[in-house]
């Protein structure tokens, strides 16, 4: 069995919920306390035995590449300085070895990550959403990989969503399940309000063997009129077994404005470097409000 050492990051969506702000600026550079939200998403990759990492990016996103480049005049202004803890983090980014090929147009997620199919090649791999984090005691990915190994199939990860969320996501139709793996009959993308066949939403974490993109490289238009990965993840479910596995830990969905600030809020309370601070301002903040 071939292990899982790839991964895609597609992160060249416009980020259209986000506005203004991702008129110029990519929505995965938004900071969640100091670090960019694709920063803890490459991190989670790394820890979970990932070794190649190709970022899907497209117009106006350079700032992923740079953030991960080199900065020699910062570098030698924190040596001067002796900031020599500022230079670790700095330097922790720009260590990490990655790939970039660019989506011409924002297609859709399932066109992001066939542009990557010539760095893959006939490797099963991982995908990451650029705007999903995830926060678990064993990384996201990880637990993904594991079940992989046990079933040598697709794995997508997924989580309990409330009722009236259901039609924002991509949705399972379980049969059987096994601990927190399930078998799969259908993979829905965004089912209209009310005819979700149940609440197991898909969470931004995959693990693909190759031959998905032969359903990808179909580009066929879907939800919203995009090429979208849940349509090929569904046929690929037809030919090979494509498991839904509801895993462990606590998913942001960085990539909206409500989702951001929360992951801020509750990343900033988990900082010891922060969490008093914050807690005390928050309190202030809302009696302040209280006797206007
Ligand atoms: P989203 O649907 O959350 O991103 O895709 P979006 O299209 O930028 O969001 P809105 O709806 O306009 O606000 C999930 C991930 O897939 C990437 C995004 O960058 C994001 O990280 N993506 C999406 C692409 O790389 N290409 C696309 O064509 C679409």
């Amino acid at each position: 069995m071939k292990t899982v050492k790839k991964a895609i990051i597609p992160a060249a969506g416009l980020g259209t919920r986000f506005l203004p702000v991702t008129k110029a600026m990519p929505k995965e550079m938004l900071p969640i306390v100091d670090k960019p939200t694709i920063q803890y998403i490459v991190e989670e990759a790394i820890e979970s035995g990932i070794e190649d990492i190709i970022i899907v990016t497209g117009k106006g996103k350079r700032a992923i590449e740079d953030h991960f480049d080199h900065n020699l005049e910062l570098e030698e202004n924190l040596v001067k300085k002796e900031k020599f803890d500022l230079l670790d983090k700095v330097n922790y980014a720009s260590n990490v070895d990655l790939h970039f090929i660019r989506q011409k147009e924002p297609k859709g997620l399932g066109h992001a990550v066939w542009c990557a199919r010539k760095f893959i090649g006939d490797d099963p791999f991982a995908v990451l959403l650029g705007d999903d984090i995830v926060k678990a005691e064993t990384p996201g990915l990880r637990q993904l990989i594991k079940q992989y190994e046990e079933t040598e199939s697709s794995v997508v990860g997924v989580q309990q969503v409330p009722d009236d969320e259901t039609h924002r996501y991509g949705i399972v139709d379980p049969s059987t399940i096994e601990g927190r793996r399930y078998q799969v009959n259908d993979f829905v993308e965004k089912p209209k309000q009310g005819t979700a066949p149940s609440n197991l939403a898909i969470m931004g974490r995959y693990v693909f063997t190759p031959e998905i993109f032969s359903y990808l490289e179909k580009h066929q238009i879907g939800a919203g009129g995009e090429i979208q990965l849940t349509d090929a993840i569904q046929q690929l479910n037809e030919l090979q077994k494509v498991y839904a596995y509801d895993f462990e830990g606590k998913r942001y969905d960085v990539g909206e404005k409500l989702g951001f600030l929360r992951t801020n809020l509750e990343f900033a309370l988990d900082n010891p470097e922060f969490a008093e601070d914050i807690e005390k301002m928050m309190k202030d903040m809302l009696l302040e409000k209280a006797k206007l």
